[in-house]
């Protein structure tokens, strides 16, 4: 089932429910392979928050460390991996994780009650002027349908001398897995097919980005491109997720459940046959992705 949702600022917002036992019996064999079994936020939650965003968020928090006491705010939290990896790390003080996607944020809440979680968007948020000392925002900004106006409203709950972190994926050329996905995708699918995909990553460069921050208010603005080694049991994991997990199953709600398997498989074998033998090395997909890390301050 596809559910559409336009928010108040025109976002799209997609979620993607895949039904349970339908990509179970005679596809997923091996049993440290993936189990498309659940909604795609919880499969996000299951999948890729320990395979990417765990590894992101892990980053984000050391580079900004909010001390005891500080208030923080997650923007486009998700299932809340950053506001829940810093409530591990024993964060005294408060914690709020908003997101557009209240599917996203049940998945949070099952998870963590160290948190509050709040239903919004990152265009309009919710909060005081002044009320936090750190906003961060993990892989997010590339959604926002008008970023300099949701980078101004973080700068806006931020107190006088407060912090920013924020990631972003650069461009999709430095992400091997994901060029490889989209170049097959189109191949196989047509030229738009791989739209969704792309979006996940900006295409600008660094100072781009970093002018952005700036003219939403930031003074202290550094911009780091970073590159993390990211694993997959295999690429026909990586892709199968891709096109199950995601709203990209769109993509494939004509075929039935043969010609869905066959066409991802296909599209897995083409992923292969791009990338270089090293990132595949045994079996398992291992590659590096690139993002650019953002840290700054209000004066
Ligand atoms: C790739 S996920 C990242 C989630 C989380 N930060 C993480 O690292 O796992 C992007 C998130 O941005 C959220 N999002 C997209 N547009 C938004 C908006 N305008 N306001 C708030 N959240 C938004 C989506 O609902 C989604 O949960």
């Amino acid at each position: 089932m596809l559910a559409v949702l336009i928010g108040q600022h025109g976002e799209y917002l997609l979620i993607f429910l895949v039904s349970p036992g339908q990509f179970q019996e005679g596809v997923m064999t091996v049993h440290d392979h993936w189990q498309m079994d659940a909604s795609a936020p919880e499969l996000y939650e299951r999948y890729l928050v320990p395979a990417i965003t765990s590894v992101w968020a892990d980053d984000l928090l050391d580079r900004i460390d909010p001390a005891k006491g500080e208030c923080v705010l997650d923007v486009a939290c998700g299932t809340g991996v950053v506001a829940r990896r810093l409530a591990e790390r024993g964060h005294v003080g408060r914690l709020v994780g908003i997101d557009l996607n209240g599917a996203m944020l049940a998945v949070a809440r099952a998870k963590s009650s160290d948190v509050e979680w709040t239903e919004g968007s990152a265009l309009d948020l919710p909060f005081a002027t002044r009320s936090f000392d750190v906003v961060l925002c993990q892989l997010g900004l590339q959604f926002f349908p008008d970023r300099p106006q949701a980078l101004r409203e973080m700068a806006r709950v931020l107190k006088p001398s407060g912090r920013l972190g924020l990631s972003v994926y650069s461009a999709i050329e430095h992400t091997p897995a994901a060029n490889a996905f989209v170049q097959a995708l189109d191949g196989f699918l047509g030229p738009e097919s791989s739209r969704t995909k792309r979006a996940e990553h900006l295409t600008c460069n660094a100072d781009e980005v970093g002018n952005w921050v700036r003219q939403a208010g930031f003074d202290r603005v550094g911009v780091e491109t970073v590159t993390k080694q990211i694993g997959f049991p295999s690429a026909l994991d990586y892709v199968r997720f891709q096109l199950t997990a995601t709203p990209m199953a769109a993509l494939l709600t004509r075929e039935d459940d043969a010609g869905r398997e066959r066409t991802i498989a296909a599209i897995a074998d083409d992923v292969a046959a791009r990338l270089d033998p090293s990132i595949l090395a045994n079996g398992r997909l291992t590659f590096p992705q690139e993002s650019f890390v953002v840290v700054a301050s209000l004066r």
